[in-house]
């Protein structure tokens, strides 16, 4: 299939493809990740063998941004291809991998992977067993928008997950692309997720409850919230600087339990009775890692402790 190119869209330095790195890279998928990627390997100099999507629109953009050619079924990516990335949703992955090894088009020359966070290489074992080395490969990054997406991925770090000696080949790409990996056991994929889960969509959540305080406390919640904005990250730098349990100020730091009892009244008097428990679960987690490194008294531990567990319905 001809591909009309598009040379002005394409960030890239052309000087023809990495002599280092002579393997091919396709896709099965060319959604919100498939394609930034596949822009940013193109950009330096690896060489994108193509994409199949079954949305022709989406397949014939990605096709022409990384100069590479649409195939009309994963069949003809796997051929064409020696990484090749199972870039669809987590759900879809095993399914295209079973396809494509009844089909008999992954064999030992393949190294055969996916891009999700959450599953293992393990559901690529149809293509294992077809002799394939099997990985996932995660970017720890979310791709909501592609331009940005596209700027952020020198920043981004991959997790490598899989345990054939083959995947050195995935890391000699991730060096090329100038991007550090932390290199993962199947068996510690899912605890690397959900620390990633906690990192971001937790961050979220916590970021959510204050704004919900800061609505009841007559404050404009956009004022609001840039106001509070240095001292989030503020907070973040002491966390680099010096690790979370030293980064910790405050009234539980400090050891001020009349503050704390104040907060919850606060909450009862408002009717955030959500936020009152989430506070106090909150609380006692803050409270056990001040006792790690700031706060040794015993009295106002324990008094901290108290208030924080009473059993107050309200
Ligand atoms: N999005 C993120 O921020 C992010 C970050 C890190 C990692 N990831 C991982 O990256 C992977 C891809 O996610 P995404 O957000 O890029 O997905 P996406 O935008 O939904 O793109 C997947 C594309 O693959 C197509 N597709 C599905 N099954 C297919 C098949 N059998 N043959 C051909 N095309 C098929 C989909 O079509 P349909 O829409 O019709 O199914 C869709 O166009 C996932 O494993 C995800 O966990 C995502």
């Amino acid at each position: 299939m001809n591909i009309q190119i598009i040379p002005a869209e394409c960030p890239v330095k052309d000087d023809g493809p990495n002599k280092r790195f002579k393997m091919r890279v396709g896709f099965i998928g060319a959604g919100k990740v498939a394609l930034p990627y596949g822009r940013y390997l193109y950009g330096h100099a690896i060489t994108v063998s193509g994409y199949h999507d079954r949305h022709k629109e989406k397949l014939t953009r990605a096709a022409t941004l990384t100069r590479s050619q649409a195939f009309e079924n994963g069949a003809q990516a796997a051929c064409n291809s020696d990484i090749l990335l199972i870039a669809t949703r987590d759900d879809q992955i095993a399914g295209v991998c079973t396809d494509l090894c009844r089909q008999g088009t992954i064999s030992a020359d393949h190294l055969v992977g996916h891009l999700s966070g959450a599953h293992s290489s393990e559901i690529l074992a149809p293509a294992a067993a077809a002799g394939a080395a099997v990985f996932s490969l995660h970017p720890l990054q979310a791709f909501a928008n592609e331009e940005t997406a596209l700027r952020e991925l020198k920043n981004t770090y991959f997790s490598v997950e899989g345990t054939d000696p083959r995947l050195s080949t995935i890391e000699e790409l991730l060096a090329i692309t100038g991007n550090r990996c932390l290199r993962l056991l199947p068996e510690h994929k899912r605890l690397y997720h959900l620390t990633a889960c906690i990192f971001s969509n937790y961050l979220v959540t916590l970021i959510s409850a204050g704004m919900q305080a800061l609505e009841k406390s007559g404050i404009d919640p956009r004022e609001g919230f840039e106001a509070m904005l240095p001292l989030i990250e503020g907070t973040i730098t002491n966390i680099i600087r010096t690790g979370p349990a030293k980064a910790l100020t405050g009234p539980i730091a400090r050891g001020d339990a009349g503050t704390i009892r104040q907060h919850l009244e606060a909450l009862t008097e408002h009717n955030l009775t959500d936020l009152k428990s989430f506070y106090r679960f909150m609380g006692v987690q803050t409270l056990t890692l001040a006792m790690q490194a700031i706060l040794t008294d015993p009295l106002k531990i324990d008094h901290l402790q108290q208030i924080l567990n009473i059993d107050d319905p309200s």
